[in-house]
């Protein structure tokens, strides 16, 4: 139940070699499925991408992509939706078919689902995951909390693609992003933990000394619904990819 940890002089470094073995496994096969997270931490992973895909010839058009999450309550275009985001930072620049992107995002045909309309719409991701065969390999980071996609402490290890709460600290470091905590979502839609852990390979990025108390307690914690990083500690092939910054 020991985790991998890959520890690396500096977080550019770790990026780069996180980058080049995702490279090298869309090289293998080209329409490869990935799993990507948002958020600061992952950002240095998909610039080394595009760059891959600019000096080196990286065909990245034919991946199949599955985000972890996406806030609830936002406007399907909002720029501020992981999206957008993703749109901006990867999927446009590393040139990733939109059409292959998938979100937990509560729109089908650019309109926001109802309430009574998510289990549905949640069902259909966990198919779309299942009907490409899995996915390859699933970039997380880990939150403040132990959190990992929108899973929040207090989330099960059988827990599959749903509606959550946010907690108040997950908000609170949202709140730059949305001009102020009282625009941040109450609610998002995340991947399970369960659908997590049936990727092929997990790789956790955690960079800077914030993050070494979070590593730390990944590392020690037994699989435990108040830290739900613990439960990628089961997965056979998860490694911890950390910078010297954020080692223990
Ligand atoms: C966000 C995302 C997570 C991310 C985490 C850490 O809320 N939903 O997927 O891993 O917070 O964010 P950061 O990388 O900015 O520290």
């Amino acid at each position: 139940m020991s985790m991998h940890v890959d520890v690396f002089e500096s977080r550019g470094a770790a990026e780069r070699a996180v980058a080049a073995e995702i490279a090298a496994l869309v090289r293998r096969r080209p329409d490869a499925v990935l799993g990507l997270a948002t958020g600061n931490t992952p950002t240095g992973v998909y610039a080394e991408l595009v760059r891959l895909h600019r000096e080196d010839g990286l065909d990245l058009s034919r991946v199949r992509t599955f985000n972890l999450d996406e806030y609830c309550g936002i406007a399907p275009r909002d720029p501020r939706t992981f999206r957008a985001w993703m749109e901006q930072v990867f999927f446009g620049p590393a040139g990733i078919a939109l059409a292959n992107t998938h979100f937990p995002d509560g729109v089908e045909h650019g309109r926001a689902l109802h309430l009574e309309e998510l289990p549905r719409h949640v069902e259909a991701f966990e198919r779309a995951i299942q009907a490409v065969g899995g996915i390859d390999l699933q970039l997380l980071g880990i939150g403040r909390n132990g959190h990992v996609g929108f899973n929040e402490p207090g989330s099960t290890r059988a827990s599959r693609t749903r509606r959550v709460e946010l907690h108040a600290w997950t908000r609170e470091d949202a709140a730059k992003s949305f001009g102020g905590l009282e625009h941040v979502p109450t609610h998002a839609i995340t991947m399970g933990v369960a659908t997590i852990l049936e990727a092929r390979a997990l790789r956790v990025l955690a960079f800077g000394a914030a993050k070494r108390a979070l590593v730390a307690r990944t590392l020690a914690s037994e699989p435990d619904p108040a830290w739900p990083a613990s439960y990628l500690r089961a997965h056979a092939d998860a490694r911890l990819v950390v910078d010297r910054d954020a080692s223990v």
